[in-house]
């Protein structure tokens, strides 16, 4: 584990303007920078980065987040990876804790093996350059198949020479412990002692994690001997476990995510045949079935797969089965075919990169289409056999975790193979329900709760009344345009259609959530001056409404005012933001938005860093256009925080009375339910009134 002290440095450390400028060029723009996207390709620059708030944005994907967070997204490193890319670019010295002796020799001995791993990698690379036997045999291999320098320094291709144990003595000699040689696999120690190369006589191809370390090798065998393995890999090891490791993922991640879409194929020579064609978003599976682990792994980077098959026939029934299996981690699959006898290696040497790119864009297919077409092929005058077929093909569709998809894909084949959709839905429904049954089924995570309590400012209601159904976006949106004419009253500096990115799939309640995070975050720490009108009684009795003024921070005030309400957001996300930020307040008073941008759940850390960015992009320039007066600007800030509080609970008061407007047409809830609609409509009143009167 790198230590806390270790990620702070780095993190006070990074210059976000300058990690990023090693990846993408970037423009001064104000007090920003501004780029082209390096994950679309694009004209004009949507790229910005705030070197004064430590962060970026990019504006055509919607992603954004600190520096560490670029380098997960673009170098696709993991949180460690890119703790220790930075503290290396900037001379940080790693501090390591919380291990135990154990664990830290485990970890020695893991990079000792990598260290061997690479060690290996550059020594057959450089045999086969330099050596004569090795351009004479393993560099003349290669060239015959017809890849070029390029695609060997790529993929680092290298050769292994025909001797007992030149590699093993050259690793010897250079200090390389035979230990480690042992455990990666590339030597091999027999009882008694004796070592040789395990590769002798082979071309090598380094097998890269998705960092780019070496992990192992493939090595190909040069002579036609019908008794030894055509591939030799390197055995399982400590850092090379061949099922969750994808071949050619290193050299691929980066168009995998800008193309979108991730072509899987079989073995190494078809991966860097495609790449040489200018196919460079394609990983192999080295030639077992995928496994969850490796469909993960693409996962990372595109819900898009498109598989790769050879031409010939039995081949393809065996590999269609193992293809359930994509469909069941949730990513969209397609399949290409390729003529009788070709594998991508073959057919990639044929075309040329535009008839190759042409031949995958028009027989592309549909995997559950394509399944089908295969499948009933075989079946087609039999009906057992076809019986056999649709229970297959649906439990290929009971496989989609996506259940609207699964309805286009039962009306497809409902087409395909002339059944009757409600016979196909049938058949789906049991079989969900068996797989249900199977998998114990888990409890289902409990409804966000919302509570609205009577505020102790404003005292119309005093029962405290829950509910847990949201309406659906459009009722809501629906519902929202009715109170339109009075919110615009209301809205103040900041309008609601006046440019704030409004995140998609997001509703009206999680807006008004959001934009409460948001002042948080851009004003949580100024003191502002706060009104609020309390009732009393006036010398007559009759009820009036007192001004009462009083100063406080806008996070405090507004973790008072919802705590008062015990309001709970309903966005997951806001609420873990909103928890983060209540910690902070409630332990040392001020908010350090920084420790947020820089928080380890990323999740938390992208989404504040989208939400300060909406700002840099039109709140402050807003602002700062008007020459807005400070003095102003905190009786705007006052009128922000109430707003956006009483917009919430306004919100939240009319999803109860929808609630309860539905009950109200059951008889036996009637008078109580009415009773309580005319309760929170005279709360909502009070609300608008209050609205109304805060300027
Ligand atoms: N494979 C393996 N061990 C074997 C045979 C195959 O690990 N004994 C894996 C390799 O990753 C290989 C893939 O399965 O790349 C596909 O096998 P095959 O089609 O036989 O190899 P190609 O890559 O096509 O190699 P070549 O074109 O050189 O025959
Ligand atoms: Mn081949």
């Amino acid at each position: 584990m790198i230590s806390r002290e270790t990620i702070d440095r780095v993190f006070e450390t990074a210059r976000v303007e300058e990690v990023i400028g090693e990846f993408v060029t970037l423009k001064k723009s104000g007090s920003s920078y501004k780029g082209l996207s390096p994950f679309v390709d694009e004209k004009s620059p949507s790229f910005m980065v705030s070197p004064v708030k430590g962060i970026w944005k990019d504006f055509s994907t919607g992603k954004g987040g600190n520096a560490i967070s670029f380098l997960m997204e673009h170098e696709h490193y993991s949180y460690p990876e890119a703790i220790r890319y930075l503290a290396n670019k900037y001379n940080i010295i790693i501090e390591e804790t919380e291990q135990s002796d154990e664990q830290k020799e485990a970890a020695d001995e893991r990079e000792s093996m990598y260290l061997v791993s690479k060690y290996a990698q550059d020594y057959f690379h450089k045999t086969m350059l330099n050596t004569q036997k090795g351009k004479a045999i393993g560099l003349s291999y290669f060239k015959e198949r017809g890849f070029t320098n390029e695609m060997i320094e790529t993929f680092q291709l290298g050769y292994c020479l025909d001797e007992w144990t030149a590699f093993t003595d050259s690793a010897l000699k250079d200090g390389y412990d035979l230990q480690y040689l042992e455990r990666t696999g590339v030597t091999i120690v027999k009882e008694g002692g004796k070592q040789f190369d395990r590769f002798k006589g082979r071309v090598m191809f380094p097998i890269h994690s998705m960092s780019g370390r070496v992990l192992g090798f493939g090595g190909r065998i040069l002579t036609n001997d019908k008794k030894a393995a055509k591939y030799l890999n390197s055995p399982e090891s400590e850092i090379y476990h061949k099922s969750k490791i994808l071949y050619g993922i290193y050299q691929a991640k980066k168009t995998i995510s800008k193309e979108d879409n991730c072509y899987l194929v079989e073995g190494y020579t078809d991966v860097i045949s495609m790449y040489q064609s200018g196919i460079t978003n394609v990983v192999a599976s080295s030639g077992t079935a995928l496994t969850p682990d490796q469909i993960r792994l693409v996962k990372r980077l595109t819900p898009n797969m498109t598989v790769l098959f050879d031409g010939d026939a039995a081949g393809l029934r065996a590999s269609v089965r193992g293809i359930d299996l994509i469909l069941e981690q949730g990513m969209n699959v397609k399949v290409v075919t390729f003529p009788d006898g070709d594998d991508p290696d073959s057919f990639a040497k044929k075309k040329t990169t535009e008839e190759l790119k042409e031949y995958l864009e028009n027989n592309q297919q549909d995997f559950i289409s394509f399944k089908v077409s295969l499948l009933l092929e075989e079946a087609k005058n039999d009906p057992i056999k076809k019986a056999g077929l649709i229970r297959d093909i649906v439990m290929s569709i009971s496989k989609i975790p996506d259940s609207i998809k699964q309805e286009v894909y039962i009306q497809e084949c409902s087409r395909m193979m002339e059944i009757s959709e409600t016979v196909l839905f049938n058949e789906l429904a049991q079989m969900l329900d068996r797989q249900a049954r199977d998998t114990e089924r888990k409890p289902s995570p409990s409804s966000p709760r919302m509570t609205i309590a009577s505020s102790n400012r404003a005292k119309p209601v005093q029962n405290t009344a829950s509910g847990n159904d949201m309406p659906d976006d459009a009722a809501f949106h629906e519902m929202m345009m009715a109170q339109e004419g009075e919110m615009t009253a209301t809205q103040g500096g900041k309008t609601k259609s006046g440019g704030i990115q409004v995140p998609k799939g997001i509703n009206t309640l999680e807006l008004y959530e959001r934009e409460i995070i948001q002042i948080l975050l851009l004003y949580g720490n100024h003191e502002v001056n706060f009104i609020d009108w309390v009732e009393d009684h006036d010398n007559r009795g009759k009820v009036i409404m007192v001004k009462e003024e009083y100063t406080n921070t806008v996070a405090h005030e507004l973790y008072l005012q919802l705590q008062d309400d015990e309001i709970e957001f309903t966005n997951p996300l806001f609420q873990k933001i909103y928890k983060e930020i209540s910690y902070q307040i409630n332990q040392e008073e001020k908010l350090a938005v920084e420790r947020l941008t820089s928080h380890e759940d990323q999740e938390i850390a992208s989404e504040v860093t989208n939400i300060l960015m909406d700002d840099e992009r039109y709140v402050l320039s807003d602002w700062a256009s008007k020459e807005i007066e400070v003095a102003q600007k905190t009786d705007v800030l006052q009128k922000l925080v109430q707003d956006a509080i009483l917009n919430l609970r306004r919100v939240l008061i009319e999803l109860k009375v929808k609630e309860l407007m539905q009950e109200v047409a059951d008889e036996e809830k009637r008078v109580e339910a009415l009773q309580d609609v005319m309760n929170y409509t005279q709360l909502k009143t009070l609300l608008f009134d209050k609205l109304h009167r805060v300027l």
